[in-house]
Parts: structure tokens; C-alpha cells; sequence
């Protein structure tokens, strides 16, 4: 196989996580500002007021990118620094910001792939129940074709909402993110449905507007694998696609919401009611151009055993035991490989999944491009007295996981470009500065915010060139 000459490799980052800048130049509050403020549940105290400060420090941070080898860079929009109120009236200096992004992005030979929603509602959209009401629907895409018009000339990479799943998780099920309901599957299944939807509306107001770009959606992959005790194999892995994939993947790659899905819904006595007959035109006509996937691990299910339905997650990373997981009742639960590790937030690290998630992809949807929006390794970090940091671990990790990338694509996987977690440190959101991702770091104890390259950030910078050397040079 001849492995893309036009390969993306870069880093990925999220407005509120590393923008700063919270209350400058017009921008609207935000539901994560009004959280980190005002919440007792913001466990670590954090913020993202200042964070990596990269609205006044962008060109450093991609001039660090480009020394790297990087040649794209993913970031998201903050929705109120566009519209303050979330919709109606324009900030105008929230668009010269992105243009100045965009426009120094070009000029340095870096492409940017542009994520439209990265977990920040404006605070007013999210005071109307955020994307639990389907006004928010038309609100992103009215936002959307604001930021097309904008910026669509120059972006050709767009994504409309990164993890849709995932975010109605963490705000619904685990309840550690804003607005911080706990175990509300109905909730749940209406946030990822109005997302969908959101997803396909804007996929079609973008075709129409015939710019030379194409536009996707970003999954937080949950590739479903089984324990070998498990009984009800088939029935585990349906239940467990239908919970994680389904009303993701389906709609945006199929445009359709599986059938199965509806019937599991209803007769588990969920609310359906939010979903009308005619939202299918609107899936059939939004189907995206390629798929973002962000690889951190797989789900590994057995049985449901015994007990209520519990949510398991640790954001107190080495002060808990506490593993990720859940177990619903009657329906599945999570379980552990004993062959494999966790992080100390308790997260699985397998790098197979990687590998496993592209081939089953491909096998059920066909031949869409993929882009691995992220990967990385969170991990406690100490500097020595130059700023350094010899992060050995994540090189290992990624190396492992990119490794199986590459399996995949001589396995005839259409994966155009890779993005670590992140370029540079950053919030990383209840989880707060104590958990770090970032290739280079940054003392966030410092005022200035000096940064400094890891390890990992020379060893990302070789990967590359031996890439465009060695592999698509062959
Ligand atoms: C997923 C999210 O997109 C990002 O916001 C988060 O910080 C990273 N993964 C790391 O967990």
C-alpha cells in the first residue's frame, strides 16, 4: 500500500480549554465561566479565565506547531465569542480573532480543521435547557452558517460538534460537567438526539453553500468489545452500540437512526417523543463528508450482574480508586481486562482499540475518511529546573496506538491525518491543570506563561519527518 503524501499531523485543542480571554473583547458568558466560577462541584477549583492565555499567544503556539513539523491544527470556536446571547447580534472582534487564527495559520503552511462546539454553550442557551431544547437546533445552525460565511473561504476542514455523545454523558449521566444531571437517561438520549440533528442540519447548510471544504463530525470512540465470560453476547453488543454509537455514527453516516435503537427506547420506557417523522429527511440530507474519531479507549462490556444502575468515573485522578465505568440495569455493565493498564484517572489504555475501532468502521459504514481529531496521554507531570519534561510514558503510549494506525491503514483503512492531545498544556476541564496532555508544557504557576517543548514534542517532531521521509516517500 502507498501510504498519503497529504497526511494531517498536528495537535488538537478546545476554545475554553486554552483560550483564555474569558470576559475580553465582547465575548458572552459562557456555561463552562458560570461553572468554574460559581459551582461546588468544580473539584479542583480551576478555571479557564486565563488558561494557556492562547487568545493573546496563538502565534507562539503555532510557531511551536510549525518547528514541530505540524502541518494542521484542530481548535474549536467558542459560540460566544461569535454571539454573546447565542444568538442575534454578531461580536465582531470575536471574528477578527478567528480570522487572525485562520489567517496565521495559512500563512505558516499549517491547514485548520475547525470544530464549531467543543462543550461550550453560551450561558444563555444554556439557561433554555441547552441541547435538551430543540431551539437549540436552529440556534447552532444560525451560529454555523455565521461562521461559515466568515471563515469559509479559507477553512476546508470543519467539524460541527466534538463528542456528541461524550458531552451528553459527562452532562447528563456522570453529571460532572455543567449543568450536572446525574443518571437522566431521557435527558441523555434527548441531548445526543438534538445533536444529531444539530449535525445534520449544519452538514446541509454547508453543502449548500457550495465553499470548497468539507465537513464532519468528531466521536469519542467506543468501540464495543466483550469480556470472554459473557453470556448474551450478540444482545450485549447491540445494546452496547445502540447506547455508545448509534444515534452518532448512524445518522451521520448512514442518515438514519437505527430502527433497533427506537425499539430498545421504547421498550425500556424512554421517552421518544422529541423525535418527529421529519427530523429523517433532515438525517437523509445531512450526512458528513468524513469522520473525526478521538482514540483514547474502547468499552468492554459483559453481562449485567446484580444492582442499581451507577455511573463510575474518577476526577480526582491519583486521590481515587475509582475506575470509568458504568453498569445499567438489565442491560450491560463495564468490566476489566486483567491484561491490560489504566491511567490514574482510571481509564483503560489499549492501544488495539485504535486498530479495531478503524477496521469496524470501515466494515459497517464503508470507505469514509477518518481522522483521528485526538489521542494523547494525561498524566501528573513535574518539570526539572529548566522547564523539561521527560514524558516517556505518553511517547510510549502514542507510539503504541499510532503504530496500530498504521496497521490499519495497510489493512486498506482510510485514515488522512492523526491529532495528538494536546500541542500544548492546557485546562482539562473538571479535571482542572493537574492533569497535562500537552507536548509542550506550560508553568502555569509563572505569570508569563513560559513554554517549553517535553520530550514528547521532539519525538512527535521525528515521527513526522520519518513519515514523509520513509513512509510516504517510499
Ligand atoms: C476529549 C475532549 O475532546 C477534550 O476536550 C479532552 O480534554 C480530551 N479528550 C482529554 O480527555
Amino acid at each position: 500500500m502507498s501510504y498519503p503524501k497529504d497526511f494531517l499531523w498536528g495537535g488538537a485543542t478546545a476554545a475554553y480549554q486554552c483560550e483564555g480571554a474569558w470576559n475580553e473583547d465582547g465575548k458572552g458568558l459562557g456555561e463552562w465561566d458560570e461553572f468554574s466560577h460559581k459551582s461546588p462541584l468544580n473539584l479542583n477549583g480551576a478555571t479557564g479565565d486565563i488558561s494557556s492565555d492562547f487568545y493573546h499567544r496563538y502565534k507562539e503556539d503555532i510557531d511551536m506547531m510549525v518547528a514541530g513539523n505540524q502541518n494542521t491544527y484542530r481548535f474549536s470556536i467558542s459560540w460566544a465569542r461569535i454571539l454573546p446571547e447565542g444568538r442575534g447580534e454578531v461580536n465582531p472582534e470575536g471574528i477578527d480573532f478567528y480570522n487572525r487564527v485562520i489567517d496565521y495559520c495559512l500563512e505558516k503552511g499549517v491547514v485548520p480543521n475547525v470544530t464549531l462546539f467543543h462543550y461550550d454553550l453560551p450561558n444563555t442557551i444554556a439557561l433554555q435547557g441547552g441541547f435538551a431544547n430543540r431551539d437549540t437546533v436552529d440556534a447552532f445552525v444560525e451560529y454555523a452558517k455565521i461562521c461559515f460565511t466568515a471563515f469559509g473561504d479559507r477553512v476546508r476542514l470543519w467539524c460541527t460538534i466534538n463528542e456528541p455523545k461524550y458531552y451528553a454523558y459527562c452532562t447528563n449521566m456522570v453529571g460532572n460537567y455543567p449543568p450536572n444531571h446525574r443518571q437522566d437517561f431521557n435527558r441523555f438520549f434527548k441531548v445526543v438526539y438534538h445533536e444529531a440533528l444539530a449535525t445534520a442540519k449544519t452538514v446541509a447548510a454547508y453543502h449548500e453553500m457550495n465553499l470548497p471544504g468539507t465537513i464532519g463530525v468528531v466521536h469519542d470512540n467506543s468501540n464495543v468489545e466483550l469480556a470472554p465470560q459473557t453470556k448474551e453476547k450478540e444482545l450485549i453488543k447491540l445494546r452496547g452500540d445502540l447506547f455508545y454509537n448509534s444515534m452518532t455514527l448512524d445518522t451521520a453516516l448512514k442518515g438514519c437512526l437505527p430502527a433497533s435503537l427506537l425499539l430498545m427506547m421504547q421498550e425500556n420506557g424512554f421517552d421518544t417523543s422529541y423525535m418527529k417523522f421529519e427530523d429523517s429527511i433532515a438525517f437523509a440530507k445531512g450526512k458528513v463528508d468524513w469522520l473525526g474519531l478521538n482514540v483514547y479507549n474502547r468499552f468492554y462490556l459483559t453481562d449485567y450482574s446484580e444492582g442499581e444502575t451507577e455511573v463510575f468515573h474518577n476526577n480526582l485522578g491519583a486521590r481515587s480508586k475509582m475506575k470509568e465505568g458504568i453498569r445499567i440495569k438489565d442491560w450491560f455493565e463495564t468490566t476489566d481486562d486483567p491484561t491490560t493498564h489504566r491511567n490514574l484517572w482510571g481509564r483503560e489504555i489499549y492501544p488495539q482499540c485504535m486498530y479495531n475501532t478503524l477496521v469496524e468502521i470501515r466494515n459497517t459504514y464503508g470507505d469514509i475518511p477518518v481522522y483521528i481529531t485526538e489521542n494523547g496521554h494525561g498524566q501528573y507531570e513535574t518539570a526539572d529546573e529548566n522547564g523539561y519534561v521527560d514524558d516517556q510514558p505518553r511517547i510510549d503510549m502514542m507510539q503504541s496506538y499510532i503504530d496500530q494506525m498504521y496497521k490499519a491503514m495497510e489493512a486498506g483503512c482510510n485514515v488522512r491525518g492523526y491529532y495528538a492531545w494536546s500541542p500544548m498544556d492546557l485546562y482539562s476541564w473538571v479535571n482542572g491543570y493537574e492533569k497535562r496532555y500537552g507536548l509542550v508544557r506550560i508553568d502555569f504557576d509563572n505569570p508569563d506563561l513560559p513554554r517549553t517543548p517535553k520530550k514528547s514534542y521532539y519525538w512527535f517532531k521525528n515521527l513526522i519527518a520519518d513519515y514523509f521521509t520513509n513512509k510516504a516517500g517510499r
